[in-house]
């Protein structure tokens, strides 16, 4: 059935002006003054925003990681999400060394369908370098629309890749069109103060932090833009936390490298001082790269301020504190790294950025939604409000004000790391491709009713400001 969403205020990267939207075959048909049609079902929309759904780039949903699995799968996920104003998850499928990518993705697939709740990507693992994985890459970007690979230069022994495998990764995507992210860490060294604590006898909680500290970050993120240089390549840093990694972000930038960085929520409200807390609380706070020292948070907002970080990620892995996080209570390097934010992520940027005068309101759709759909060939069917454009909006009160807690949480995950935190603004109605997934702030979508996205290769138009390359390997 056709809807017009009425006197409601549309809000994109670029623009705010009261409008009605008028939607149809799950896309926006049209933008305008005063629109009517006797077919269309009304939903008012006065004194709140009109605003494109939210983009999560970042989840891990069904994710065997630490010796279990995360708490919610694509279902309980998904349904969280949506109740938080996102609408489409791009989510990080693994690869089995050995195997091929594309039994990988066949993986992720069995996982995913008959479940989300909205419209859902992947991004794929690279763990080795090998003739095959090399072979089957262009594959996998032009047959299943996968175009995003992702190398993890930390968790030694598990998911750790060397930088031959980051470097033929980053030469290959530049060749086909694929984008390259990165979690930076220095994994070997990390692995080495890791023994060195535990030798010690240092076993709680806050040693996860102490050893891993941000010169490691910095140290990784920078080599890897370097790398990135060298290959003429793009990259995407995730999960940015601290002044170190911000700064080689910023600097590969100056020099013109298609470097690109991501923020999570917990590193810009949340401290090192929370894995401190006694009884263990400590492992609810438990992911890496770490929370860290209170000064790093001027400094993300600084650089999602200024473009120097694009988008916010909510790096959803969720662990119950009881039974999950429990496996590392005499070992912190056995407590499973990850946290509870997909839900979250939407109103926290909105309350502490744009409520507290850090980023415009534009800026902030910006961060949550349309870069995020332009850096990973979504963009202009996800990520804005414009004819044509698949039909995902929230209809969001700016003005509410609330509490989060694990009480009211849709996330099926036994605590909130937010838990307490005062916000302002929540999502009302959220549609996905014109559908109610939330309706007037209750759950109504339906599991399996989430499509599978096939991105587009990186769009290098899309970002020709950022200049000249090194480009050693240019031919
Ligand atoms: O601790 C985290 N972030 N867990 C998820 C895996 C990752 O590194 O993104
Ligand atoms: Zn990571
Ligand atoms: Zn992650
Ligand atoms: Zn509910």
């Amino acid at each position: 059935m056709k809807k017009i969403i009425k006197n409601g205020t549309v809000v994109t990267s670029t623009d705010v002006y009261t409008a009605d939207v008028l939607i149809e075959d799950e896309k926006i048909q049209a933008i305008g003054q005063n629109i009517s049609d006797i077919y269309a079902e009304v939903i008012d929309a006065s004194g709140y925003y009109v605003m494109p759904g939210g983009i999560d780039p970042h989840t891990h949903m069904d994710m065997p990681f630490g010796g279990t699995v995360t708490a919610d799968d694509f279902e309980t996920g998904s349904i969280a999400a949506a109740c938080g104003g996102t609408t489409t998850i791009i989510d990080f499928c693994l690869t089995e060394k050995g195997k091929s990518l594309k039994s990988a993705l066949e993986k992720w697939h069995a996982k995913s369908s008959g479940k989300a709740v909205i419209d859902y990507g992947f991004h794929l693992q690279i763990a080795e370098a090998n003739e095959e994985v090399f072979m089957e890459m262009p594959q996998i970007i032009e047959e299943e629309g996968v175009t995003s690979f992702k190398i993890f230069m930390a968790y030694k022994d598990v998911l750790q890749a060397d930088d031959e495998t980051l470097f033929q990764t980053l030469v290959t995507a530049r060749e086909h069109g694929g984008l390259v992210m990165v979690h930076a860490e220095n994994g070997d060294v990390i692995n080495y103060l890791t023994e060195k604590a535990l030798k010690e006898g240092n076993t709680e909680p806050i040693y996860h932090a102490l050893t891993r500290p941000p010169e490691l970050e910095g140290e990784a993120t920078g080599r890897a833009a370097r790398l990135t240089a060298l290959a003429d390549s793009q990259l995407y840093v995730v999960h940015v936390t601290c002044k170190e990694a911000v700064e080689q972000i910023a600097e590969a930038r100056r020099r013109g490298y298609r470097v690109f960085g991501e923020t999570c929520p917990q590193y810009l409200v949340l401290d090192q001082t929370y894995l401190e807390r006694p009884d263990f609380e400590g492992a609810k706070y438990v992911w890496s790269p770490p929370l860290r020292e209170r000064s790093n948070q001027e400094v993300l907002w600084n650089a999602l301020k200024s473009g120097d970080l694009q988008a916010i990620g909510s790096d959803h892995c969720s662990f119950n504190f009881r039974g999950q996080k429990e496996l590392g209570k005499n070992d912190f390097s056995k407590i499973p790294n990850g946290g509870p934010f997909v839900e979250d992520r939407f109103s926290v940027l909105f309350s502490e950025g744009v409520k507290k005068g850090r980023i415009s309101i534009h800026d902030f759709v910006n961060i949550i939604s349309t870069q995020a759909a332009k850096l990973f060939g979504l963009f202009p069917r996800k990520g804005t409000i414009a004819p044509g454009s698949d039909a995902d909006i929230v209809i969001f009160d700016p003005n509410v004000e609330r509490i989060i807690s694990v009480e009211t949480h849709h996330m099926n995950v036994d605590y909130s790391a937010l838990e307490g935190l005062k916000i302002i603004g929540e999502p009302i109605t959220v549609l996905s491709r014109g559908n109610y997934v939330v309706k007037d702030k209750e759950f109504v979508g339906k599991p399996g009713k989430g499509k599978f996205l096939k991105c587009n290769k990186f769009n290098h138009d899309l970002y020709k400001e950022t200049g000249q390359l090194e480009g050693l390997l240019k031919g």
